[in-house]
């Protein structure tokens, strides 16, 4: 099994970062489209626009609707869960009773589970009780077999950048934390909202964070001649070795598959 993992596209239709932010989202989605084989999954782990503005996410839908995989998205503290759910209900994987954008895919070798750690308090993560309850009902649910789990803000320290933790509360962290370990059936989360790459562990689960595509809030050293090139990362999944990951950066114009 194959999973594009993109994240922080901040689409904004205001000047001066539109047509950047617009440009970074369609290279990154043209890159994805010349992979072979292709992704089974597209995930885009949050901040898929920048204000939460409906136009925002019709210009996000349109630029996804590009995409050859089927695509799955996250809430991230920019986005607006309303107008999320919205603009991609018609997807068919968001639930119509609920507007937490939780959710599990179980139609591949690996179930995918989706978090919403998003806050209406401010811009680091949140995770109730109760989110907690619901994680480990869908870990258990159906047949037994492994969990990738995605997530916005990453639910370990990240020792890059200046700041380490981005939970609201320590306690928030670890509840998520000590949800991901039950049954040991979880064994990759991935996340977005840092803008760099880093990498920890929740207990023995490895946990990454990929890049943001925005090329304009990228956080981390990178050459010159990266300034124009989005970055985002391929995980590959094999049942002996369990996930690998490349990342991938994307050439100045659509290659040509
Ligand atoms: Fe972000």
């Amino acid at each position: 099994m194959i999973i594009a993992q993109i994240s922080d596209s901040h689409l904004t239709l205001n000047p001066p970062d539109s047509d950047r932010r617009i440009r970074d989202f369609t290279l990154t989605i043209a890159d994805i489209n010349t992979l072979e084989p292709a992704p089974d999954v597209i995930v885009h782990t949050g901040d898929i626009v920048h204000n939460g503005h409906q136009d925002e996410y019709a210009q996000a839908v349109a630029t996804l609707s590009k995409a050859c995989s089927p695509v799955y998205v996250l809430a991230g503290n920019k986005d607006n869960r309303r107008n999320l759910h919205a603009a991609f209900s018609a997807n068919g994987y968001l639930s119509p009773d609920s507007e937490c954008i939780d959710y599990a895919i179980d139609d591949f070798p690996v179930k995918l589970i989706a978090l919403d750690t998003l806050s209406s308090q401010g811009n680091k993560g949140d995770f109730s009780p109760e989110q907690a309850g619901h994680l480990i009902d869908l870990i258990d649910a159906g047949p037994k077999k492994p969990i990738a789990v995605f997530t916005h803000h990453p639910p370990f320290e990240v020792t890059v950048g200046p700041d380490r933790f981005h939970f609201e509360t320590p306690e928030k962290m670890l509840r998520l934390r000590n949800a991901l370990q039950h049954s040991g059936r979880v064994i990759a989360v991935f996340s977005g909202h840092v803008h760099r790459a880093a990498e920890g562990h929740i207990g023995r689960i490895p946990a990454m964070v990929v890049p943001c595509i925005a090329t304009t809030l990228r956080r981390g050293d990178y050459p010159p001649d990266m300034r124009m090139r989005p970055v985002y990362q391929v995980h590959r999944f094999d049942p002996a070795w369990g996930f690998s990951t490349e990342t991938r950066i994307v050439g100045e114009r659509p290659a040509v598959p």
